[in-house]
């Protein structure tokens, strides 16, 4: 028997999985154990059930001598120094594929939310400003016969793409090996949609000279993550008008204080990191994170490593 952390509270079968072969200590709270929680709970764990708000660094490696394996419940691993796990021959696995229809459904929604003032509209009718019928009230822009340009070419951003193209769009891509150079795309697109990781390399990828390059009628949409967009620039960006809008799923930090300047740009829809979050597909995550665990913990390969 092994000895397991689960860094949050799990109300899926998976947890049950885990449970009946290991010892295993639940975090239970809402708020994500601080470096030094995490550290004190993982000094004896022999595996580590991560969320995407823990970093696995060489700190908390060093504090847990025992560890042979990692799980992360999410497809990103940007919370992972993946070099120090391998120094240390520490097994990682994340969760591909499962989220991914999910993902881009929140990706497409964020699209058709912004091209057609939805928040602002529910925020008319909740406010009483309901006037009357206008023609020019509420306009917003057309998605069938414009431009979506993916940033990133994985899994997510292609099933992004055949959304767009069932919506009527001609979509175009970016990514280190396919597509226009980002510079083109990012001239091009009615319609910016971010689906790479986040690493060295793509930190602040959309940053003021890429926001400038993109139309004044254009609108930014990521679900990758917060740190991909230098967000001081999306801001003046957006206050000054220099693009037409912007969808969020994530942001940085996460959460997003209520009091972010970020939140007093206009046109902008921010929700809550909510991109894998149905029913079906955090089970899935879930269960995918214990078969990892579990068949590293049995000497076994992880049946979703992090390659
Ligand atoms: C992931 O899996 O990386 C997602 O961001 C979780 O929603």
């Amino acid at each position: 028997m092994s000895r397991i952390l689960v860094t949050r509270h799990l109300p899926f079968e998976a947890l049950d999985r885990l449970k009946a072969e290991h010892d295993v200590d639940v975090w239970e709270h809402p708020e994500p154990p601080t470096p030094e929680q995490l550290r004190e709970r993982a000094a004896n764990a022999d595996g580590l059930l991560t969320m995407l708000t823990e970093r696995v660094d060489d700190a908390l490696l060093d504090a847990a001598p025992h560890l042979k394996a990692v799980a992360n419940m999410a497809v990103g691993t940007d919370n992972i120094d993946l070099e120090a796990t391998a120094a240390r021959g520490i097994a990682v696995g994340n969760t591909p594929g499962v989220l991914t229809d999910t993902t881009a459904d929140l990706a497409f929604a964020l699209l058709l939310a912004v091209a057609r003032r939805l928040p602002q509209g529910a925020a008319e009718v909740r406010e009483g400003a309901w006037g009357p019928w206008q023609p020019a009230h509420g306009l917003g822009a057309d998605v069938a016969g414009a431009t979506l340009g993916i940033v990133g070419w994985g899994r997510i951003g292609q099933a992004m793409a055949r959304r767009g193209e069932g919506f009527g769009m001609e979509a175009i891509h970016s990514s280190r090996s396919s597509g226009l150079p980002l510079p083109e795309l990012l001239g091009r697109a009615d319609f910016v949609s971010l689906h790479t990781p986040l690493t060295p390399a793509t930190r602040h990828l959309i940053d003021a000279p890429a926001l400038a390059l993109m139309k004044p009628t254009a609108f930014l949409i990521n679900t990758a993550r917060g740190g991909v967009v230098d967000q001081a620039a999306l801001r003046d960006a957006l206050m000054a008008g220099r693009i037409a809008g912007a969808g969020l799923d994530v942001t940085d930090p996460e959460p997003l204080p209520a009091d972010d300047p970020l939140l007093d740009a206009p046109n902008l829809l921010v929700v809550p990191h909510i991109g894998s979050a149905t029913v079906r597909t955090r089970e899935r995550m879930a269960a995918m994170a214990a078969d990892n665990l579990l068949a590293a913990l049995a000497g076994r390969p992880m049946p979703h490593p992090v390659t």
